[in-house]
């Protein structure tokens, strides 16, 4: 269809719908959010003439997720984020079903952009083995809002003889002067891995590896693969689908997390360390990441994950669903990946903090929230057990060595997760209004999730042993 045709039908749906997004109760104060409908993975993050780009999985035309564009949002400190409306369009035969997810490269004045073109066939298929296309296309900007004419690099047809038809999501650095893509894959016998390709020249690419993982116990399909370095340390962060819920891991329907890993010197082999979930929450999936002009490593996820049912999002109601969570720098620390909110978010604080000494030994209950949009830090001293509620009905507990995060109705059908942790001397919570991002440890642990709570409950209430430094800015 032509962009024309898209933007009439894009432009019809926000006459319909937009004030009841922008009037709903949910719609978050710093998160990058659709305008509109649909939002899911972060796409071809980069930092580019002084601005932070965002483009992302963007289905304009329904909440639910259907037709999928990039939506782009632009920042200039990672804070405060505006929304540039639709960036590429299933406009061409090789990406007619979807603009699917992809990255961005940047090389002296230009943008070059990676993603992958999805193209379903009419007919009985099963979408694996028959009846689609996933191509790896180029198209490069010298601003990030025009862009070039699409170029289709990689059909199925060039990828290893025994992959299914979904290989897709490609991700692209250069190191030692050769450029190279990661592409996320399932293989004809159900086994998820990732290619390698290189190229000299960023169009031509040629496959450098054999694929890595196709591990028996590590799901069928692997998605948006993203592989760097952090401390010198090869890190491959990447989403599977299909792994089994082991205890308190893997219990959301799709995982995502990070092996440290190590490539041979020509990277013709990659060898996977241990598998570890990179938040614990309800909803997070998807992430990418990108090196920014002051050399820090930033991640941002989506705040959903495809094909959960368990539980909902009210806002659908209203003609919008997801979000991305805020951007996250990675650090390694220990061999784990360590995520700290990027401190430009300081710049969310107004005016100064409230601050207060708490024994734990008695129940505390401080009135200390105006808005659902805070920020919240709790250090614990002596302090081996306890719990925090806020938020109606969100709880917090630590005890024998176990974090749990549980709601209530406000989860609307989240219930409970948890990681075991030796300790847990410091809490850290971004809080929006319908999100929740708490960080363990200054980062050691995270969970993300959605909650949707009547109103805005005033009251943090902390009990447990030892005492605690409460301290929170309003948003
Ligand atoms: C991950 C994903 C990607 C795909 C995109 C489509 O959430 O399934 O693999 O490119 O979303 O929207």
């Amino acid at each position: 269809m032509l962009r024309t045709n898209f933007d009439k039908k894009i432009n019809e749906c926000m006459s319909n719908h937009l004030d009841s997004v922008n009037n709903d109760k949910w719609r978050n104060k710093y998160h990058i959010m659709a305008p509109i409908g649909w939002i899911n993975d972060p796409n071809g993050l980069c930092e580019f003439n002084g601005e932070y780009h965002c483009f992302y999985q963007y289905s304009p035309l329904t909440p639910m997720g259907g037709l999928k564009f990039w939506g782009h949002a632009v920042s200039k400190d990672l804070a405060n984020w505006e929304d540039k409306g639709v960036a590429l369009y299933p406009d061409i035969n090789e990406d007619k079903d979807g603009v699917y997810s992809g990255s961005a490269f940047v090389k002296d004045d230009t943008i070059y952009f990676f993603y992958t073109g999805n193209v379903k066939h009419q007919g009985e298929h099963d979408y694996i083995l028959t009846g689609r296309e996933q191509n790896v296309i180029l198209v490069t900007s010298k601003d990030g809002i025009n862009f070039s004419e699409k170029k289709v690099l990689l059909r199925n047809e060039d990828f290893p003889a025994d992959m299914s038809l979904h290989v897709r999501d490609p991700k692209v650095w250069e190191e030692d002067g050769a450029y190279y893509m990661v592409l996320g894959a399932r293989t004809k016998d159900d086994k998820g891995c990732i290619l390698l390709y290189k190229s000299n020249d960023l169009y031509n690419w040629e496959l450098n590896s054999v694929p890595a993982g196709r591990l028996d116990n590590m799901g069928y399909m692997w998605e948006c693969p993203d592989t760097f370095k952090l401390d010198g340390k090869d890190v491959l962060m990447f989403s599977p689908q299909g792994m089994e819920a082991e205890g308190y891991k893997y219990n959301n329907v799709y995982q995502c997390g990070y092996a440290l890993g190590s490539f041979d010197d020509n990277k013709q082999e990659l060898k996977i360390g241990e598998f570890v979930e990179i938040d614990r929450g309800f909803d997070f999936y998807a992430p990418q990441t990108f090196e920014d002009s002051k050399g820090r490593r930033i991640v941002i996820g989506w705040m959903g994950v495809p094909d959960a049912v368990e539980h909902k999002n009210p806002t659908i109601d209203n003609f919008w669903q997801h979000q991305l969570t805020i951007p996250r720098e990675l650090v390694l620390k220990n061999n784990r990946v360590y995520q700290i909110p990027v401190v430009e978010l300081e710049a969310l604080r107004k005016g100064e903090s409230v601050k207060n000494n708490v024994s734990l030994n008695e129940e505390t209950t401080l009135d200390i929230f105006e808005s659902n949009t805070f920020e919240l830090n709790i250090k614990f001293e002596n302090s081996n057990e306890f719990e925090v509620e806020l938020r109606e009905d969100c709880k917090l507990s630590f005890s024998n060595k176990l974090f749990k995060l549980q709601l209530g109705k406000s989860g609307y059908g989240r219930d409970m997760r948890a990681v075991e942790i030796e300790s847990v001397n410091a809490i850290r919570i971004f809080s929006d209004n319908s999100s929740l991002e708490i960080f363990l440890n200054n980062g050691e642990e995270v969970f993300s999730t959605r909650i949707y709570n009547d109103s805005v409950d005033t009251a943090l209430k902390l009990r447990g042993n030892g005492s605690a430094i409460v301290e929170k800015w309003n948003f």
